[in-house]
């Protein structure tokens, strides 16, 4: 773990860091955005992408009881009327008489507007599901809603899946993608959103396991971010009171993180009951049940849901990595990234552009580039390269250097404690191996770091 300077992180500095290097722009920019829409950029795309991959791997990849789903974002509308979506998926709204500002209900105890103090009015329900309609016929038979979940693709999905993998309880389906809320107050940059992407895996269990799962999948999350590089004083538990359970929960977890703004929401674990399946077996007439071998009937599954943001996820990675440290020139802004989440794992960095360094720079970014997300910077002084390397976490830099040309060795150089060690061409693609944890530990020089067990 690496020691941070910064106590607190301001949401301004990630904000602009995000904007400066590439990785996150208001959408739309050049017409001046659009509310609370965010575009992922060069780097951005590759962070996002390796949350999402680690997420899978985790849930997916590395587990013999869980399958993949990816389920069209469109779905027949009847799944939100059984869902208990078209009913109860609302926010409370009031509206300044004044200045015609809208706020959801708990935004104002004293009944005043937060804008301008002016009076405002009675609450009215509003359903936070986009519609939009299919075919060429704007008519309310044609209504459907942008799915403001993932987890309906799957539970629709269940006997597609149960009859084709022929799985047996307890098994989860898993699945990625885009939901989307009309939130009356999203903000604090990517945290809330009205377009977002989800991660979200439902665990199918015999009625009665349902706790000992629950509490697995509790552990499971929270030490999925902590694997990551998460400090664990910056996460923590909280259980729902009986009184905010959703609709749908018999019991739930928030998996919270230390942002900015403070404790807020990271992910969530629910305990979903019968609920889904019982509701869309009702609706549709469909059999929705798993045979269960030992007490010979067919049951209705409970479902215990790990669900989590990707771009709230990755807010979190970014704010936790994120810290500057004084050094000779001032301050080194850096971002200690776990590396299966780095956009970038290796930079290759010749000392001068000398025409003599250049054949064997290319040669060795071409060898390393095969195997790892490599950036190739040759531009102004090594240091400044390191910097700019450092602020985008990257966790490693292999500099070319005239003594290369003579002895075949090149530098590689550590992000976080910025040692450096000198180690032969032909061996530089096993050392960042091991380096970015892909490797076992014997095949590491002295002083090196290594993070365990992750591509
Ligand atoms: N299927 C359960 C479900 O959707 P949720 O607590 O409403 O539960 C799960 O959402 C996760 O999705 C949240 O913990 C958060 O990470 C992410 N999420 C929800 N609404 C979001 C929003 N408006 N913007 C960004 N992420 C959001």
């Amino acid at each position: 773990m690496t020691e941070r300077t910064l106590d607190k992180v301001e949401m301004e500095k990630v904000v602009s860091l995000c904007k400066r290097r590439g990785f996150i722009f208001p959408s739309s920019e050049i017409y001046g955005g659009l509310g609370s829409f965010w575009d992922y950029g060069p780097l951005g795309v590759e962070l996002k992408r390796n949350v999402r991959e680690a997420w899978w791997r985790a849930m997916v990849q590395e587990r013999d009881d869980v399958v993949g789903l990816d389920a069209a974002i469109l779905m027949h509308p009847q799944t939100w009327v059984a869902s208990g979506h078209v009913e109860g998926f609302t926010d409370p709204l009031v509206e300044c008489k004044a200045c015609h500002q809208r706020w959801r209900d708990d935004m104002v105890p004293d009944g005043v507007c937060p804008a301008c103090g002016g009076e405002i009015t009675e609450p009215r329900m509003f359903n936070l599901m986009f519609k939009t309609f299919v075919g060429p016929v704007e008519r309310e038979a044609a209504v459907v809603y942008l799915r403001p979940e993932t987890a309906q693709g799957i539970f629709v999905n269940f006997a597609n899946v149960l009859n084709s993998t022929r799985s047996k309880l307890p098994f989860g389906i898993a699945q990625t993608g885009k939901a989307f809320r009309n939130e009356i107050t999203p903000g604090n940059f990517i945290f809330r959103t009205r377009e977002f992407e989800q991660m979200e895996m439902e665990f199918f269990v015999k009625p009665g396991s349902d706790e000992e799962w629950f509490q697995y999948w509790v552990n499971e999350r929270f030490e999925w971010y902590a694997g990551l590089g998460i400090r664990r004083d910056n996460l923590r538990l909280r259980q729902h009171a009986p009184d905010e359970l959703a609709h749908y929960a018999r019991g739930c977890y928030d998996v919270e993180y230390l942002f900015p703004m403070g404790w807020s929401e990271l992910g969530v674990i629910a305990n979903r009951g019968d609920f889904d399946l019982g509701q869309h077996a009702r609706s549709s007439g469909q059999n929705l049940t798993s045979f269960d071998e030992e007490s010979g009937e067919h049951i209705v599954p409970y479902v215990i849901e790990p669900s989590a943001g990707v771009d709230r996820s990755l807010l979190a990675f970014l704010v936790d990595a994120y810290d500057e440290e004084p050094d000779k020139n001032g301050t080194r802004t850096v971002l200690h990234f776990h590396p299966a989440l780095a956009p970038i794992k290796v930079a290759v960095l010749p000392l001068s552009r000398n025409e003599k360094l250049a054949p064997l720079s290319r040669e060795v970014y071409a060898g390393v580039r095969k195997e790892f997300r490599t950036q190739f910077d040759d531009a102004q002084s090594i240091g400044r390269r390191y910097r700019r390397q450092d602020e985008i976490g990257t966790p490693l830099s292999v500099t070319v250097d005239f003594q290369s040309l003579e002895d075949n060795m090149v530098t590689i150089r550590e992000r976080d404690s910025m040692k450096q060690i000198r180690v032969p061409i032909p061996t530089l693609n096993v050392i960042l191996s091991a380096k970015l944890g892909r490797e076992p530990m014997e095949v590491l020089p002295e002083g090196g770091i290594y993070w365990a067990g992750f591509e």
